[in-house]
């Protein structure tokens, strides 16, 4: 089903998932705060992609390098003279714009004058700090804008103590920072947001044939997550779209509610990085293969997704409203393997009664599954609650478990309900639960 920006973010906001930063203070959209659910998604989803990328495979290792690198990495990577937006301004409101994401290029969407906009020009979108006490250009440093060239600073470092020969990949989820001139749309574009990227070293004539493979492999894990493959494509860049660094690059596409948008980019990288920084730092980032006798820089094949950015296209697409006996149910279908809450212990009543049963099923299942104990309003209600939180299963402890020491166990898609004994409760639930 198609849902608009504004139910996903209310739910987000209502039911503890993504909240405005600074919201005391109005609000800040450069960054977005991640509630007790929120995190819990989030996680997952970068759980999901360390397992597929690093944890089931051998030819792909992991890094965890700095946010803060010196100023040469990005000299040498081309973002300080490269790395650039176009950008307007309004002379009537002084607003700043990307003018290839106006919907009307001569009408200002903030006071509505029309043909006011300056000539373009290139903005940098490097976030600026400066290290140590004097703020001055020697102390200039930037927040890194993508996790990738920690890798690259990083590549020989890896390969000779982790062993590898070619072709090898190494993965880095973490936080970038790009002082974009529009952020917006929720969390789709901010200015602080969290990236997975991996980059993939190989021999410079299989780059090609990497690049097809990486980009069904990345497919097929949003699909594989449930992802509506509908809604789902994948989009090559015009040549005059090409980052400075890549001679190939197609997008993985989402249909957001404004229309399609990227997820996630696959670049062939190809030496561009590894020469950059042999030329930049003087230490030689060539590859010496035993086997052929040879020496060159590795290609790297890059597939580079936001785990912020993916989360909010799982959130949307698990969105469903359902009609049940006249009543509208909101579901989020997320898969189980991503659901915040996996299991809900809904005692019947909060009636002192049922709570020993309640403690002992909680007890049970805690150290397996996040789990959420809810004792507040009625059961219709707290079934509505875990329906829109997306909580594949609510075991209800009612008045019969007393006699019978068996729960109900309700399934939130089919919405069936199962009596299982407490002592089979396990199993029931690792048959069906990640
Ligand atoms: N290392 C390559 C690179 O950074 P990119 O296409 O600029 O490529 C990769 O970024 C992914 O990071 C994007 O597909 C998107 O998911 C995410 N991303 C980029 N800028 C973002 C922003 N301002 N807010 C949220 N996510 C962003």
């Amino acid at each position: 089903m198609s849902v608009t920006l504004d139910t996903i973010a209310n739910l987000a906001k209502k039911r503890g998932f993504v909240f405005p930063s600074s919201e005391i203070y109005g609000g800040l959209r450069s960054a977005y705060d991640y509630g007790p659910l929120g995190v819990e998604l989030l996680r997952n989803v970068k759980a999901e992609w360390w397992r597929s990328m690093v944890r089931d495979r051998d030819d792909i290792v992991g890094l965890d390098s700095a946010i803060i690198q010196d100023r040469q990495v990005w000299a040498a990577s081309g973002h300080e003279a490269s790395f650039t937006d176009p950008l307007v301004e309004c002379t009537n409101c002084n607003n700043r714009f990307r003018p290839d994401k106006l919907e009307d290029a001569g009408v200002c969407p903030n006071c509505g004058e029309r043909d006011s906009f300056t000539e373009a020009r290139q903005f940098n979108l490097l976030l600026k700090t400066h290290l140590g006490p004097v703020e001055d250009e020697a102390a200039l440093a930037y927040l890194r804008p993508e996790t990738a060239q920690g890798i690259f600073i990083n590549y020989e470092n890896v390969r000779r103590t982790m062993r590898l020969k070619l072709p090898f990949g190494i993965a880095q989820i973490g936080k970038s920072f790009r002082n974009e001139i529009t952020p917006g749309q929720f969390v789709f574009r901010t200015r602080e947001f969290e990236q997975m990227e991996m980059e993939y070293f190989c021999r410079p004539e299989e780059a090609a044939e990497w690049f097809a493979y990486w980009l069904e492999q990345r497919m097929a894990w949003y699909v594989d997550l449930g992802m509506d493959k509908d809604k789902l494509r994948l989009r090559a860049h015009d040549e005059d779209e090409l980052s400075h660094y890549s001679t190939t690059t197609s997008d993985v596409e989402y249909q957001f509610p404004w229309g399609w948008d990227e997820l996630e980019g696959i670049a062939n990288r190809t030496d561009f990085d590894l020469r950059a920084h042999t030329e930049q730092s003087g230490q030689d980032l060539s590859y010496y293969d035993q086997d052929q006798d040879e020496r060159f820089f590795p290609y790297v094949i890059e597939p580079a997704a936001g785990a912020t950015r993916t989360t909010f296209a799982f959130l949307i697409d698990a969105y469903s409203e359902e009609e049940v006996r006249g009543e509208t149910r909101v579901v989020l279908k997320l898969d189980p393997r991503l659901a915040p809450v996996k299991v809900a212990v809904l005692p019947l009543s909060k009636k002192e009664e049922l709570m020993p049963d309640t403690r002992a099923v909680a007890g049970a299942l805690r150290s397996s599954w996040q789990l959420e104990v809810d004792v507040t309003q009625s059961i219709g209600r707290r079934y509505r609650r875990q329906d829109e939180i997306g909580t594949p299963f609510c075991v209800t402890v009612d008045f019969d478990t007393l006699d019978d020491k068996a729960v109900t166990v309700r399934d939130r898609d089919t919405m069936n309900q199962d009596r299982v004994a407490i002592d089979q409760l396990l199993a029931y639930l690792r048959e069906r639960l990640p």
